[in-house]
């Protein structure tokens, strides 16, 4: 397994092009969806033809330092789902999205922070990022505690877009928490 990183209980890796049943598994769960699509799985077809493609294309673009990125227990090795670092489409290269999606059998384990403490430490120190965001549903109370372990700052309330106003909670809108190299330095 080639690793893109490693913490105390998980390490990281490149997707590849087999891992197609891995994501569609962790996005048939209604829970894991809840705050994306109100609970519905992803299409399989879509998965494999859309959003598999765009993750490997990711690595070639980005030389394999930004992207989506698979994590697993080193216990074990079981997938627990995936963590992201990515710019925004045409955007800067040192402004990024943090972001994760786990496995509900993974839930409740600190694993989220675990793996997003160790990306911004990658990103602020290895891969010369200077601002790294996240967003979520401001009723996403999990992802939210994550952003804050994080020393994140909320900058930002904004609506949520058309496509996921039929989801629960959809009126309390969205939240954008950001946190700086400098922040990150001081924290
Ligand atoms: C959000 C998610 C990544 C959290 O993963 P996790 O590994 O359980 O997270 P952690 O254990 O690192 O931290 C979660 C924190 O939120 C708390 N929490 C978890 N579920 C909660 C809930 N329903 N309500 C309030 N707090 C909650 C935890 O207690 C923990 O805080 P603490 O350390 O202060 O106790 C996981 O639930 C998930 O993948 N959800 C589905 C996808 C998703 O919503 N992703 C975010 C979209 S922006």
């Amino acid at each position: 397994m080639d690793t893109y990183l490693d913490t105390e209980r998980l390490a990281l890796r490149h997707f590849t092009a087999d891992d197609a049943d891995l994501l569609i598994e962790l996005d048939s769960d209604p829970q894991v969806m809840r705050y994306l699509s109100g609970g519905e799985p992803t299409p399989p077809e879509i998965v494999r033809e859309r959003y598999l493609p765009n993750i490997l294309a990711g690595y070639q673009k980005w030389g394999g330092n930004l992207g989506l990125f698979a994590a697993h227990e080193k216990a074990g090795g079981a997938f627990v789902g995936w963590f992201i670092l990515r710019p925004a489409p045409q955007g800067p290269l040192d402004e990024v999205e943090l972001g994760y999606r786990l496995r509900r059998a993974a839930w409740g384990n600190g694993y989220a922070t675990e793996g997003s403490r160790a990306l911004l430490g990658k990103a602020f120190t290895e891969l010369g990022v200077r601002r790294v965001w996240a967003e979520t549903m401001t009723v996403n109370r999990a992802s939210r505690n994550i952003m804050e372990k994080l020393g994140m700052t909320l900058t930002e309330t904004t609506p949520v877009p058309d496509d996921m106003a039929m989801i629960e909670g959809a009126e309390h809108g969205g939240v954008l928490y950001e946190i700086t190299k400098e922040q990150w330095a001081r924290r």
